[in-house]
């Protein structure tokens, strides 16, 4: 922290050798080490400013996902830091508590260097959410789970697509926090674990083994308004949940991903993931537990979402995996303009036969309609990325509140990273 309360972080660029199994040295990159980077943290209300080193022998870029900021800000693929060169931008946490992350996005090559091993969280906090009762000692109750699949080619991470694949690179195992066979003892009745998919393709549906339910208490932008009860929980590539769960003393649980019936046809779900199932972390409970309060009922009084009603512009987005609304990503063509100050109502909407999701740069978003239903509660809360399988369209209430610049484009994109790397990306400016 400097004099005027700026907080400044330093995050190095960097490649190395990870020891993921005995013995067995793995090429990676990683922020200030050998493989991912430091969680993140500061407040609302506070300055940050962060120096991005690169000591790698490529151009890369970082990118603060879900984050709120100035487009000159965002570390899109227009704010590309060469290599040994550094890159600092600076601005005011504005927005409530959240997990958000940390990543790169220099066009084309977004996929590669994230699963080389460049990502990381970056926590907000707010006074609010500092006064609930809830699990929230960072690493003891209250956990960061990094989650990404991968493949071993000897001592290499695999990246390529198999044949059939076409949602990009899959793995065939999971790591959470960049460790196989993950586990964690706990000492608390309830566990918070901040779930991020960080793989660059494969879309998760977490739950648990016994399929004992959980309390899904924030989505990608912050807390929802009130804790909701369920036992699965999906999530596509870039999105974040909060959940709750309780635990017995002695007991080993296990967090799961499971087969998803809505991932795609019969084709899809074989040779795309669809119908894997992957051991992600187990938990294991001391023999006593600390006793933790009960959640409570309400989180937030009134979340901060926008309202749709009030759209002034209503805007639709055809995925296909050639491009959106027909075009692939071309970093010389701003696709949308919108005004600064006002809420806009787009249309999201997938025939294309595979899964894609969708993400915006710079907002939080509601969900107000899928397939013209309500949403269902993981999709109440505030978002920045929705999984958008085929056959589905959903309607999101924006608001866009600057600040203005015409000269520096926010992306929206598919978050499967081969997609978005292939042109499935469009640019916006806020005037
Ligand atoms: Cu997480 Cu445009 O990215
Ligand atoms: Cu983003
Ligand atoms: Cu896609």
């Amino acid at each position: 922290v400097e004099k005027d309360g700026t907080r400044v972080f330093d995050l190095r660029m960097q490649a190395g050798e990870t020891e993921f199994r005995d013995g067995v040295r793995t090429p990676t990159w990683g922020f200030n080490g050998s493989y991912l980077g430091p969680t993140l943290r500061a407040k609302r209300g506070e300055k940050v400013r962060v120096r991005v080193s690169n000591t790698l022998d490529e151009p890369s870029t970082v990118h603060w996902h879900g984050m709120h900021l100035p487009a000159r800000m965002d570390g899109g693929p227009h704010q590309m830091v060469a290599p040994g060169a550094t890159w600092t931008p600076h601005w005011t946490v504005d927005q409530p508590a959240a997990t958000l992350w940390y990543h790169p996005h220099p066009h084309g090559r977004t996929e590669d260097h994230v699963r080389r091993g460049l990502a990381g969280l970056f926590l907000l906090d707010d006074d609010a959410s500092g006064r609930l009762p809830l699990p929230k000692r960072y690493g003891v109750d209250d956990l960061p789970v990094v989650v990404q699949d991968v493949r071993f080619d000897g001592s290499r991470l695999a990246g390529d697509r198999g044949l059939m694949q076409n949602v990009g690179f899959l793995g065939d195992r999971t790591m959470v926090n960049g460790t196989l066979r993950p586990y964690r003892k706990v000492q608390d009745e309830l566990i918070r674990l901040r779930l991020l998919n960080a793989s660059t393709a494969r879309t998760y549906a977490f739950g648990f083994a016994d399929s004992r339910d959980f309390a899904l208490i924030g989505t990608d932008g912050g807390l929802l308004q009130r804790p909701a009860r369920m036992n699965r929980i999906q999530l596509s590539p870039g999105e974040r949940a909060e959940i709750v769960v309780r635990m017995k003393p002695g007991e080993r649980v296990m967090l799961r991903s499971f087969p998803q019936r809505n991932y795609g046809d019969e084709w899809q779900r074989r040779f795309n993931g669809g119908d894997d199932t992957f051991d992600v972390l187990e938990l294991r409970a001391a023999e006593r537990l600390r006793p933790s309060p009960e959640l409570p009922g309400t989180l937030v009084s009134a979340p901060e979402l926008p309202d749709g009603e009030q759209a002034v512009e209503a805007r639709h987005f055809d995925l296909k995996r050639s491009g959106i609304n027909g075009r692939a990503m071309d970093m010389g063509r701003i696709d949308e303009t919108v005004t600064r100050g006002t809420t806009e109502v787009w249309t999201i909407r997938n025939t294309n036969g595979m899964p894609h999701n969708f993400h915006v740069h710079d907002v939080q978003f509601r969900v107000m309609e899928v397939n013209g239903k309500t949403p269902p509660p993981e999709l109440r809360g505030r978002k920045d990325t929705v999984f958008v399988p085929h056959g589905v369209t959903m309607k999101l209430a924006l608001r866009f509140t600057g600040p203005a610049d015409p000269d520096v484009p926010y992306m929206y994109h598919c978050h499967l990273l081969y997609h978005e790397d292939e042109g499935m990306m469009g640019q916006f400016v806020v005037v």
